[in-house]
């Protein structure tokens, strides 16, 4: 009882900092978002700032229900609702899936970058709804990481990494996904997955039949960029019967390294080598993804050798990831 009156107070405050144009982060079913009124251009110019973002990035806009989609005439946030829009939303929503839709004179520029479409999400996460209804309007959010990093899924990340920048972090506990939500657009005559993330390409064909995939080089989808999602440490990539042989040359070269391979793989390394926690199965492995990179950063890793876990399902997600992390050069 203690605990809803808590929250109940911590949601007034958060909406108050809302409403004041102040940033709120929050905890949603994938990561953790960074918000501000999304119908607020002093807000939105703060919340740039502080994610070290660039003004042509858009972000995505978190509502409370699927009927906040109809604009202008209902004062919703997109236009000209295809089928296949209104076909996942009722599907998937609220849950891991933002569609890109064409925007309505409800949504400023600064939130989409300029560009005449606009990312929606219903978040199921009963602090982000809690909020989001309490609220009213709708919350633009990115992850709550700094641009190019690595996102939090838990509240202590948040701090971690943004500190006293957010004027309040709501802590909902670890998320339960733990890797962002899908993004397709439905603005264009096919569908296309611009992000793989929570709900996986299967699910979506069955709801709509075939879709495209953005290759992965393309970085139409600004924030799809390859270089996103990294540590410090150098992500490489392995087959779990190359690890044993990476390992041994990586620490022949002086490097203090790191393995993540999914439960059940045997490998043969080095005391002086970090193992950290394998996954148990795929839904696992994306639950403690981020949190396993900042694991590696903290044990001030030069090198982690992963072995990622097998694809389909929410599995290309994971795979997707990792390849940006890995071809982050730093
Ligand atoms: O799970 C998630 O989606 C999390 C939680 C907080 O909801 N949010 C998230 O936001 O991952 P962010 O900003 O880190 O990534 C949003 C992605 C970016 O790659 C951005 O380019 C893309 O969504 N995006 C947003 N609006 C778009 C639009 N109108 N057209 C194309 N891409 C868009
Ligand atoms: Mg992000």
């Amino acid at each position: 009882m203690k605990k809803l009156v808590m929250e109940k107070h911590q949601i007034e405050k958060a909406v108050a900092i809302l409403r004041d144009g102040g940033l709120v982060a929050f905890p949603t079913e994938t990561v953790y978002g960074l918000g501000c009124d999304a119908e607020s251009t002093t807000a939105l110019e703060r919340l740039y700032r502080v994610k070290g973002r660039p003004a042509d990035h858009p972000v995505i806009v978190h509502v409370a229900e699927a009927a906040a989609l109809d604009g202008d005439a209902l004062g919703g946030w997109a236009l000209d609702i295809t089928p296949t829009a209104r076909a996942l939303a009722a599907a998937c929503w609220p849950g891991p899936l933002t569609l890109v839709v064409r925007r309505s004179h409800r949504v400023p520029d600064a939130v989409t970058g300029g560009r005449d479409t606009v990312g929606l999400r219903v978040p199921a996460q009963p602090v982000a709804l809690a909020l989001l209804r309490e609220f009213g309007g709708g919350i633009a959010a990115p992850s709550a990481n700094r641009f190019g990093r690595v996102s939090p899924t838990r509240a202590s990340d948040v701090i971690a990494d943004l500190g006293t920048d957010v004027d309040l972090v709501l802590d909902g506990g670890p998320c339960p996904i733990g890797i962002e939500s899908t993004i397709v657009d439905c603005s264009r005559a096919v569908p296309t997955i611009l992000r793989a993330g929570g709900v996986s390409r299967e699910r979506i064909e069955a709801l709509v039949g075939a879709v495209t995939v953005q290759s992965n080089g393309d970085v139409a989808a600004p924030g799809t960029l390859p270089f996103h999602y990294a540590p410090r440490a150098r992500v490489v990539l392995a087959e779990h019967h190359d690890v044993s042989d990476l390992v041994g040359r990586l620490c022949a070269s002086g490097a203090r390294v790191g393995v993540l391979a999914p439960m059940g793989i045997a490998i043969e390394v080095g005391d002086e080598v970090v193992v950290l926690d394998p996954p148990v199965d795929v839904d696992e492995y994306a639950r403690v993804l981020y949190a396993r990179l900042r694991e590696a950063d903290r044990e001030q890793l030069d090198a982690l050798v992963v072995v990622p876990p097998a694809g389909g399902g929410i599995g290309e997600a994971v795979i997707d990831r990792l390849r940006r992390a890995a071809a982050s050069a730093r």
